[in-house]
């Protein structure tokens, strides 16, 4: 309740500058690059390549043995389901295997989320 009433009182301005900044996104997705690809094809790396993740269901990259708990997924990644997956990855989805420190800045998550999705929007 307290969680809801705090975004609802969120001011616009605010919430507009959580927009997410691709340039820094760029920079901060060195957090994820040594294992994830986020160039379009089939290889996968020591995680599965995220080019395109977002539209994507969930465990479904070709070629990629994923965790049980990904493989049991039954959703599509959105930028919300996400934001929500790197504030804390094993919260999120319990068994998952990626090794990820919880991303608390909130900017920093809508960054990486706005260069992941202007990656995958390039061939
Ligand atoms: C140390 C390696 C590692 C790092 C760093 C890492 N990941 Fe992962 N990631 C993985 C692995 C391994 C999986 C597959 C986990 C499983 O099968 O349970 C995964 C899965 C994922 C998935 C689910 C993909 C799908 O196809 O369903 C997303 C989304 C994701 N990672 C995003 C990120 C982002 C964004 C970052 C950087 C902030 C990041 N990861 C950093 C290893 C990593």
């Amino acid at each position: 309740m307290l969680a809801i009433l705090a975004v609802a009182m969120i001011p616009p301005a605010l919430a507009e500058s959580l927009e997410g900044d691709v340039a820094r996104g760029r920079t901060l997705y060195k957090k994820c690059q040594g294992c994830h690809p986020l160039k379009p094809g089939k290889h996968n790396s020591w995680g599965p390549n995220l080019h395109g993740v977002i539209g994507r269901k969930a465990g479904s990259a070709e070629g990629y043995g994923y965790s049980d708990a990904l493989q049991a997924a039954d959703f599509i990644w959105t930028a919300e389901r996400l934001e929500e997956f790197l504030r804390d990855p094993k919260a999120y989805l319990p068994g998952v295997t990626m090794v990820l420190k919880p991303l608390p800045d909130a900017q920093a998550r809508a960054d990486i989320i706005a260069y992941i999705t202007a990656a995958s929007s390039r061939d």
